[in-house]
């Protein structure tokens, strides 16, 4: 019996591919477009796309446990039947199901729920990995992070231990019909995160405060379309509690200690030097 992994060429994707593979355990890995996957060796890598059901024969036969993404397409998509991918999961007797959550809101947990399938949700918090897609070249190029709400508090959560625990709920099971928030060891400002990262990075990073407005030009000028630019006002200037709220579940889960936004910075910063 194999394990699965939808979106196994993304960001946490990837990481529960190395999580179950350094677990000993067999790894199929779905992407749109196999020639680009770049995954590890050992791993069965499959062609086939979320949003076309008909792409997916064959792909779940064998597969114990998979971990899926619940979005379709680069914009994050909901996927467009969710109810039948559950379909194709149940009918090919997979026994348990992790559910990376996000923005995107379409029938896949309703329909995982309905389904005789023990299935997971994990509800990470602001990713740490997001501080790369966004910083490193302004950091590198110009040393400086121009941004809203600098006393903001976030509980950011590591990548890899998202994927930890996503790997650890795949193999042993027992986590049926539960949600789990995933958080950092801390919640930090923004103001401290740039400390952090100037510190690991060994290079002063100059913050520079904008109000909303400046901020809501600047984020179009960089090409935002105007729902990501009021989501980001939203998720910003008024985090959920739950955003910044340190919860211990990455321990108990893992039995690991969470990963600091500080040990992230070490890891990464070769990414922000010029
Ligand atoms: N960033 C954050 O702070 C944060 C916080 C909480 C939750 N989230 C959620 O995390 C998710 C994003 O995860 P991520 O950052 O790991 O993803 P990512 O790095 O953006 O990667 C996207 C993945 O989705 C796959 N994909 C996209 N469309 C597909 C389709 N039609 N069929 C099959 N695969 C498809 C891609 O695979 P191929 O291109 O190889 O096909 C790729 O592996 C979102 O649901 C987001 O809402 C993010």
């Amino acid at each position: 019996m194999t394990f699965l992994v939808t979106g196994a060429t993304g960001t946490v994707g990837r990481l529960v591919v190395e999580e179950l593979l350094a677990a000993g355990r067999p790894v199929r890995a779905l992407t749109r477009n196999p020639a680009e996957a770049g995954l590890p060796e050992g791993v069965e890598v499959v062609a086939g796309d979320l949003a076309r059901l008909d792409s997916l024969a064959g792909v779940f036969d064998g597969v114990e446990a998979a971990h899926l993404i619940n979005f379709a397409g680069d914009d994050y998509r909901p996927l467009p039947d969710g109810a039948g991918l559950v379909k194709l999961i149940t009918e090919a007797g997979v026994r348990r199901v992790t559910v990376l959550g996000g923005r995107a809101e379409g029938d896949l947990e309703q329909a995982l729920a309905a389904a005789d399938v023990e299935w997971t949700l994990l509800e990470p918090v602001e990713f740490m990995s997001n501080t790369l897609r966004w910083w490193s070249q302004t950091i590198k190029t110009e040393g400086v992070i121009k941004e809203p709400f600098g006393d903001r508090l976030s509980a950011l959560v590591h990548e890899r231990d998202i994927a930890a625990v996503a790997a650890t709920v795949l193999a042993e099971g027992g986590h049926g019909g539960r949600t789990y928030t995933l958080t950092g060891p801390e919640a930090i400002t923004l103001r401290e995160k740039i400390a952090i990262l100037s510190a690991a990075v060994g290079r002063e990073v100059r913050f520079v405060e904008l109000s909303v407005d400046e901020a809501r030009a600047k984020w179009r000028a960089d090409g935002m379309g105007e729902e990501t630019v009021e989501f980001l006002v939203g998720a910003l200037g008024d985090t959920p509690e739950a955003g910044y709220t340190v919860v211990p579940t990455v321990k108990e889960i893992t039995g690991r200690e969470a990963r600091s936004f500080a040990q992230w910075a070490a890891e990464h910063a070769g990414a922000f030097r010029p």
